[in-house]
């Protein structure tokens, strides 16, 4: 306490002036922090944890199954297993101009929707199409199988010996 009374009740309630702007301020950031949190957290609930598309990564029969010189595209996976002697590889079925599903042809590949057409190991060779057929990743699983994995891409040429 001081000498003079009026003085000591000014710094007073300037005390608790500040303390309630410290306050206000406090729990203005809880708010703002809870409010973060909260939209956080129903993101993180929407958001779906699952995928439902199919695997990028499958089996496809023993290479035995693909005799020399066979050409074959699996539709759903859109992929054509290509045999050349002993050497095997996949190579995508999705057109790169749009996406449509390209059909084995004479010459390579040909697309029905807009007239790419590709040779036989996804080089473009005419239409709209910007760049090559992909080549996946090829190689075999414990079981002896093919196992193909349209997540890993290869260099066009890239074989798997069998
Ligand atoms: S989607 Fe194949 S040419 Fe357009």
């Amino acid at each position: 306490m001081g000498l003079n009374p009026r003085r000591d009740a000014g710094t007073d309630s300037d005390d608790r002036a500040s303390r309630r702007r410290l306050l206000g301020w406090l729990s203005g950031v809880g708010l703002f922090g809870s409010g973060i949190l909260s939209a956080f957290s129903n993101f993180v609930f929407i958001k779906p944890r699952a995928t439902y598309g199919a695997p990028q990564r499958f089996t496809a029969g023993k290479p035995s199954d693909y005799p020399d010189g066979t050409r074959v595209a699996l539709e759903p996976r859109r992929v054509c297993i290509v045999r050349d002697g002993n050497k095997l590889a996949a190579i995508s079925t999705t057109c790169t101009h749009l996406g449509c599903i390209v059909g084995l042809s004479e010459t390579g590949f040909a697309c029905p929707c807009h007239g790419s057409r590709y040779d036989q190991d996804g080089t473009v060779t005419g239409g709209p199409a910007p760049k090559p057929l992909a080549w996946y990743k090829v190689s075999l699983a414990p079981n002896g199988e093919l196992e193909i994995d349209k997540d890993v891409e290869v260099n066009p040429g890239t074989y798997l010996n069998v």
